[in-house]
């Protein structure tokens, strides 16, 4: 992005402007094997798998989508199946991990029984920020965060408490439910960079920035809209280096807009602040748009709608592989790779769970690369 063109917009955040992202919409990440990944995201995490496709600028690997019952925008986590590529590793253009809430704070100590019965190596519950937090590490070595957004009241001692009294989990109760998307955290060299592309580019505001509490020469900047200031929780440090998106990593971060129109206006946007971006892309179940952060960090504007049931009733959501129309014609020769795929990469159930760190917010400096080991 060229400096004269963000500073021929900068007149414009003279009044408030209303940022269209009203959120998060989806994240994508990356999977070794797809049926592994569907166990521990539907049987471990208690989601629901409301499609079941095909990656559409690579139409021979799967991409599968987890979320609420509904499908409803800002829920889903949906994956790449790449078995052919190696583990990333986080850092500049590789987030750091991503974080589901939950409705209430007695779902804590409950997902941390549960988990740990399934042999997930859990973290926490950590209380900072205003919010108390489990971390966790998918088969792939995905950074989970889980997180009760209010803290009111709660103290270690009876969190404490709560853990030593939490029951036997034999199964994922509605009230333990993983509601939606409350952050990404992505990782930026520069904050001013980050904070003026966001602003000018899509009204987003750096609302606060505060020091990690995790690891003290790194700060924590918040960006959102009004309702959700920090949906988007950068980790900043000007020694992070360059990460790599391979197993295990977020691919991209999707936010969402409400209409078609209020994404052109940001593709023109995008335009004339010369941004290099994708288009608007036709992704059957919504619309496309891609571009990157300063750092790198691949991010996608996204539409709320024709939405998941556009193809399938609702009971029937994921249930079966479904192809965006202009794909059927090549639907024999997908199913016969994704077979072929399937017989090279046999699943491990249960696997072997990575470790995840604790403190959990941290990142690793050149020298030692964080890799989902
Ligand atoms: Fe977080
Ligand atoms: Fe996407």
């Amino acid at each position: 992005m060229e400096g004269s063109a963000i500073s021929a917009v900068m007149h414009e955040s003279a009044s408030h402007i209303i940022s269209p992202v009203i959120g998060l919409h989806h994240i994508t990440l990356v999977t070794g094997n797809q049926e592994v990944n569907r166990r521990f995201y539907t049987e471990i995490l208690g989601l629901r798998r409301v499609k079941y496709t095909v990656n559409q600028d690579d139409v021979f690997h799967r991409h599968l989508f987890y979320a609420d019952e509904k499908g409803t925008t800002g829920s889903a986590i949906t994956f790449f199946e790449w078995p052919e590529l190696p583990k990333g590793s986080i850092g500049l253009g590789s987030p750091h991990h991503l974080a589901y809430s939950v409705s209430n704070i007695d779902a804590i100590p409950k997902w941390r029984a549960w988990l740990t019965s399934q042999g997930v190596s859990v973290t926490g519950p950590f209380i900072r920020d205003g919010r108390v937090s489990l971390y966790l590490r998918d088969p792939d070595g995905v950074n989970i965060e889980i997180t009760y957004p209010n803290t009111d009241e709660v103290s270690q001692d009876y969190l404490n408490e709560q853990d030593k009294n939490a029951p036997t989990i034999i199964v994922i109760t509605n009230d333990m439910r993983l509601v939606k998307f409350n952050h990404a955290t992505p990782i930026s060299y520069d904050l001013h960079q980050t904070a003026l592309f966001f602003d000018k580019l899509l009204a987003l505001k750096n609302s606060f920035t505060k020091p990690n509490p995790d690891q003290a020469d790194t700060a924590i900047a918040a960006i959102g809209n009004d309702d959700q200031p920090d949906f988007l929780r950068y980790i900043v440090s000007d020694q992070a280096s360059r990460g790599f998106v391979g197993k295990g990593n977020v691919h991209h971060i999707a936010m969402a807009v409400e209409t078609d129109e209020e994404q052109r206006k940001i593709e023109t946007r995008l335009n004339d602040l010369r941004i290099h971006n994708s288009g608007v892309i036709d992704r059957f179940w919504f619309h496309s748009l891609y571009f990157r952060d300063p750092d790198g960090n691949l991010l996608e504007v996204a539409t709320k709608g024709p939405g998941y049931t556009r193809d399938e009733p609702l009971e029937k959501l994921g249930s079966s592989l479904i192809l965006p129309p202009w794909e059927e014609p090549e639907r024999n020769e997908i199913e016969k790779v994704l077979k072929e795929t399937d017989r090279k990469n046999p699943i491990k159930w249960p696997p072997k769970y990575p470790k995840i760190r604790s403190p959990p917010e941290t990142i690793v400096f050149p020298k030692n690369p964080v890799a989902a080991e």
